[in-house]
């Protein structure tokens, strides 16, 4: 194996609040593929993974639950390291912010930013609900209240530190509009940089009003903010800043920093993009190199979301249909960086038909036939690999040949781009030729001509070895699938390197052995039955998916650019209009079930929106404001009553509603069910 150097990848540390659900699986998922192609292609990889287990809402989760906040976490995080183990997730560390070595280096970069000079005592405000005792900020507010009980809050101040985030904002609007490879994708760039703009404040830093977290170094009777806690999980992780006086104790920082990759959901891209960077400048230490942003998983009706308890349980996929096709799901169905909706019917169709019908057929016939025609013993024939594909151009053989070695490279290529779907597409083209392979070379017609032994012999050694670069090709994305397919060819070898999966020709002979069905088909109508029962998440019903987005503290300017826009829309009315005019309007509560970018003009977008029982398709002009994948499964509200009409080609029935604030479109969202009337 050549040695490319280091590859550093982190997850979120995901918070123990309650079990995972599939969407932390979904980015664990990405995460594992990525370290895992990496380890095969040559690098020397650290995979980051671990929890997020200070702060106030834990603290309270404990409480009612009449435990201490430490014994509950202990109990979720075995929970979450039991379904890591299970799916045999390949991190190298996984860090608890509750752990000693954590906590003592963030009390450390707490001292090294304060000595910097970026931190200063102030006065916090914001609205505190008292039975609650937590602070909220405007954005928070449910109708003016309490987003936890519903109680009046009342403006109230605390001493508290602050980081100067403000002094940093020059240099972040540089990273972000100099260093395209900084943050990807550029939807999420954009609104970096628009967030920027709007001009930064300093953060909040330390809380006095709840005390699970980690004090305050400098004085007692504080604990430093979750998110600086968190953040820095993905460097003390690495044992830096030295606490301990041990020679090479932050060797590993050395060795594997500045972080390759931060993997994270699209809504925690500010903290990672902005907070994480400044802290970082603060204290001289390069930044990490790249941050991703990938899309929500999302229900019928919106997020999953914790706190709503409308989740998708990985566990009861994992227990029915196995680890390998939950991946191979996830990576396969949706797109990196834009949302995508969960369904227990796009889970099974891609079980039943890539898994079952192409690549658990492909393996069952190949050992089927290998065992039934010739004792299982499939041999190399006279000709090596590369006389064999040049004998002729366009034969089959040499069509699955050439593009049996053509395919790791074009994997390589999209995983460079995260793009996990298009790679095991390319895998999936092999496999289905594979299996068209079978229906022109007929092997079991080749079985009944004693003249055609060789060539009976030559197609299933031909197979054997497509079989064997499916198996490198998948070990990424699928492990156990890979290892099976080895075991059914009598591969011995566990040492097949990525390398390996571009030659055809490698092996001498095969000893096939049919083992279990990789994928057992399934009875559509009767197991969707079954799982809709066991995971009414994944079936279209109604759902309240909506989840607070974590605040960013002080330096949120949200509520001014609620106030900007507001004050834009005061400025000229059109002229009145009668109630009868307005009662002409037949407005519709519809939701997103699809949507693409026109395939005629930049600016469009095509939505096909569900209204109860009917889904009409709607173009609106509006592409500048979203990505095609960050609108499925939003409610918004429809003009149902338009007259329909021709967009550059596409039909147009109605229109939707956006809040307009001179720079880009808002839906106007809504949480009742599609098909209800709007008054
Ligand atoms: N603790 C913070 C992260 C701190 S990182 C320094 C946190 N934790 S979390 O438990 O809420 O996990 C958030 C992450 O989980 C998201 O950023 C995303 O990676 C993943 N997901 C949670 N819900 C998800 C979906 N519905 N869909 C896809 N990913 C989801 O935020």
């Amino acid at each position: 194996m050549t040695d490319k150097g280091t590859y550093y990848i982190t997850t979120p540390i995901y918070y123990p609040s309650s079990n995972l659900h599939v969407g932390h699986t979904y980015c664990t998922v990405m995460a594992d593929a990525m370290a895992r192609f990496k380890r095969l292609v040559g690098f020397d990889v650290m995979f980051l993974t671990g929890t997020d287990e200070h702060g106030q809402k834990i603290q309270r989760i404990a409480e009612e639950a009449g435990i201490s906040p430490q014994e509950h976490v202990d109990g979720i995080v075995a929970g979450i390291k039991d379904l890591w183990a299970t799916m045999e997730i390949s991190y190298d560390d996984f860090i608890r912010t509750t752990e000693d070595r954590h906590k003592r280096r963030v009390q450390e970069i707490f001292k090294k930013i304060y000595e910097a000079g970026d931190i200063y005592r102030g006065e916090y405000e914001g609205w505190y609900c008292t039975p609650c005792e937590s602070y909220w900020t405007d954005v928070q507010l449910v109708d003016g209240k309490c987003p936890d009980c519903g109680r009046l809050v009342e403006k109230a101040k605390e001493t508290a530190y602050f980081f100067k985030m403000s002094k940093y904002a020059d240099r972040l609007l540089e990273l972000l509009e100099s260093e395209p490879y900084f943050l990807e994708p550029e939807t999420r760039r954009n609104e970096m940089i628009q967030f920027v703009k709007q001009g930064l404040e300093d953060l909040c830093i330390s809380r006095g009003s709840f005390d699970w977290g980690i004090p305050v170094p400098i004085e007692d009777g504080q604990v430093i903010y979750v998110w600086l806690d968190a953040l820095s999980n993905y460097i003390t992780a690495l044992g830096w800043p030295a606490v301990d006086g041990t020679p090479g104790e932050d060797d590993k920082c050395r060795k594997y920093w500045p972080a390759d990759v931060h993997l994270v959901g699209k809504e925690i891209v500010r903290f990672h993009t902005l907070i994480w960077p400044a802290m970082l400048m603060s204290m001289n230490v390069p930044l990490p190199k790249k941050v991703l942003g990938h899309g929500w998983l999302l229900l019928s009706g919106g997020k999953m979301s914790k706190s709503k308890g409308n989740v998708v349980d990985p566990v009861t996929l994992i227990e029915r249909y196995g680890v390998d096709a939950l991946k191979y799901f996830l990576l396969r169905e949706y797109t990196f960086g834009q949302d995508g909706l969960f369904t227990n019917e796009a889970l099974l169709g891609r079980i039943n038909g890539d898994l079952a019908n192409d690549l658990g057929n492909l393996l069952s016939r190949w050992a089927g036939m290998a065992e039934k025609f010739v004792c299982g013993h499939v041999r190399r024939q006279g000709r090596d690999a590369d006389q064999s594909v040049c004998a002729a151009a366009t034969s089959p053989d040499n069509e699955l040949k050439e593009l049996a070695v053509s395919v790791a490279g074009k994997v390589e290529a999209h995983m460079d781009g995260f793009a996990f779907n298009h790679a095991l597409e390319e895998i999936w083209t092999l496999i289905r030729r594979s299996n068209k392979y079978i229906d022109e070379t007929m092997p079991w017609a080749l079985a009944k001509d004693e003249a055609q032994a060789a060539r009976l012999e030559e197609v299933l050694y031909n197979l054997g070895e497509t079989l064997r670069i499916v198996s490198i090709l998948i070990q990424p994305f699928m492990h156990y699938s890979s290892a099976e397919i080895r075991k059914q060819l009598g591969i011995t070898d566990v040492t097949l390197k990525w390398e390996d999966a571009s030659v055809f020709g490698l092996e001498a002979e095969y000893h096939a052995t049919k083992g279990v069905n990789l994928f057992p088909r399934l009875d559509i109508d009767a197991e969707l039955e079954a799982l809709n029962a066991l995971v009414p998440g994944g079936t279209d019903e109604e759902s309240d998916g909506t989840e607070i987005v974590p605040d960013l503290g002080k330096v949120c300017a949200e509520e001014e650019v609620a106030e900007a826009a507001a004050k834009k829309g005061e400025a000229e009315y059109k002229p009145e209009i009668e109630y009868d005019d307005f009662d002409k309007l037949d407005l519709r509560v519809g939701e997103v079930v699809e949507c693409m970018r026109h395939p005629n003009a930049d600016k469009l977008l095509v939505f096909q929106i569900r209204m109860g029982n009917e889904t009409r398709q709607i173009v609106s002009g509006v592409a500048g404001s979203y990505a095609p994948g960050d609108c499925v499964g939003r409610k918004v509200i429809v003009v149902a009553n338009l007259k329909p009409r021709m967009l550059r080609g596409e039909e147009s029935k109605g229109m939707l509603l956006f809040a307009d604030n001179g720079d880009r479109y808002e839906f106007v969202t809504t949480e009742a069910p599609h098909g209800e009337k709007v008054t």
